[in-house]
């Protein structure tokens, strides 16, 4: 099996047409990646690891294959990459069928998380490789090889050997050797995973930008949502083989469809609520409504329209709540509890309230003044435009 390698295509067939000759400035053909009931079963009497896919990635976005371990990630980017056959379904290009074009005819680029670059040749001959594959001519190869590691910032490197390098520098020329071939589609498996905090951050810039500029379709495997927020155009976040949402990172983020999803991508504060009526016409088609729990006495919260009568859940960010210390005072869109501990991270001040509806995080600026401490009994509060309602159906998934 070809495993954890860059895999350059020796040459292009159809459907993936060859790029612009010479010029390796010129822009390239773009492609349309289509996922088509995509499936893959290991085994007979196991559940799918991919279930039935459906996705459209538009030409030149990058999205982000986000999800818990063992969601099936992996899985389909393999399948993407030609390395595995799908149980049944289909991969298109621009329209046109690839599910049985062998893997070197796919014009892909691809980093795996570990990036096995050849440790016995240094990193010129690394990053030219794949042109060497595809027979370009000598002079142009040297030429390309050293413009991929100018963008990835690495030219001076050119004549080290692989295993005199960090693991940050390996990463980069393996990226370097995925870009060079220009590929009509670049995929990228956890390829920030072995990196230290600091450099991974830095090196979500340097992708989104080589990314963008050569503009190649990618798909982005990660675990890390963060990543994905940061980096992607579109998100597909998945949960065991199935794409539970699939939108812009806002569009995620703001209106997750699951619990799930409201789960996984950025923390968020979950309470079951009745919503009693609609009280107005809130942005973007929502409604406003008044809501209802066993906790609080009233309050208001937006979400789509045709609420009235059910039950819900009410999603609160960590960064939308408000934290006081508690007085008499009655007061909408609150919450009472006590606070379990507080901790400073820089500029922020992260809260874990005990209430009865269980715990609840809250995240604060720490330039507030007369901030409350662990044992305080304190009110936590919310804007009802911040507040959203997830609908039950749809809360119970699939
Ligand atoms: N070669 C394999 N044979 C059998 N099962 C596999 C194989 N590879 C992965 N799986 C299973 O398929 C599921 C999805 O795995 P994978 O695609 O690697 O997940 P992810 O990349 O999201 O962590 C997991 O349950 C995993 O154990
Ligand atoms: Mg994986």
């Amino acid at each position: 099996m070809q495993t954890n390698q860059t895999i350059a295509a020796s040459e292009r067939s159809a459907p993936i047409r060859a790029r612009g000759t010479g010029d390796s400035g010129a822009r390239r053909e773009q492609a349309k990646l289509s996922l088509v009931d995509l499936t893959k079963q290991y085994s007979a009497g196991t559940d799918p690891a991919v279930d039935k896919l459906n996705m459209e990635i538009e030409s030149g976005h990058l999205v982000a294959l986000l999800g818990p371990s063992g969601c099936g990630k992996t899985t389909t980017l393999r399948m993407v990459a030609g390395l595995m056959e799908p149980t049944s379904g289909s991969i298109l290009i621009d329209g046109a069928d690839i599910t049985s074009t062998p893997v070197h005819k796919r014009g892909m680029g691809m980093v795996f998380q570990s990036y096995a670059l050849f440790p016995h040749m240094n990193v010129l001959d690394n990053v030219s490789f794949g042109l060497k594959m595809r027979k370009v001519d000598r002079e142009q190869q040297r030429k390309r090889a050293l413009e991929a590691l100018a963008m990835v910032k690495l030219e001076h490197l050119a004549k080290r050997r692989v295993k005199e390098l960090s693991g940050g520098q390996q990463q980069r020329i393996a990226l370097a050797r995925a870009l060079v071939v220009e590929p009509t589609l670049l995929l990228l498996d956890e390829p920030l995973s072995n990196l230290d905090a600091k450099l991974r951050e830095s090196m979500r810039t340097e992708i989104r930008m080589l990314q963008q500029r050569s503009r190649a379709t990618t798909l982005f495997v990660t675990h890390d949502q963060d990543e994905a927020l940061d980096m992607a155009d579109r998100i597909a976040v998945m949960n065991g083989g199935l794409i539970e949402q699939f939108g812009a990172p806002r569009d995620i983020y703001r209106r997750p469809r699951t619990r799930f999803v409201a789960d996984f991508i950025g923390r968020a504060n979950l309470l079951d609520v009745a919503v009693e009526a609609e009280l107005a016409p809130a942005d973007h088609g929502e409604k406003l409504y008044r809501i209802a729990a066993p906790s609080f006495g009233s309050g208001g919260a937006v979400g789509r329209p045709g609420l009235e009568g059910t039950d819900t859940t009410l999603v609160l960010r960590p960064h939308n709540l408000r934290v006081r210390r508690a007085d008499d005072a009655e007061e909408a869109n609150s919450l009472r509890g006590t606070v379990v501990s507080m901790t400073y991270t820089g500029d922020a001040v992260g809260y874990r309230v005990t209430t009865t509806q269980g715990d609840f995080v809250a995240e604060v600026t720490s330039s507030s003044s007369d901030l409350p401490s662990a044992g305080d009994h304190v009110q936590l509060s919310w804007d009802p435009a911040d507040a959203y309602l997830l609908p039950h159906e749809e809360a119970t998934g699939r």
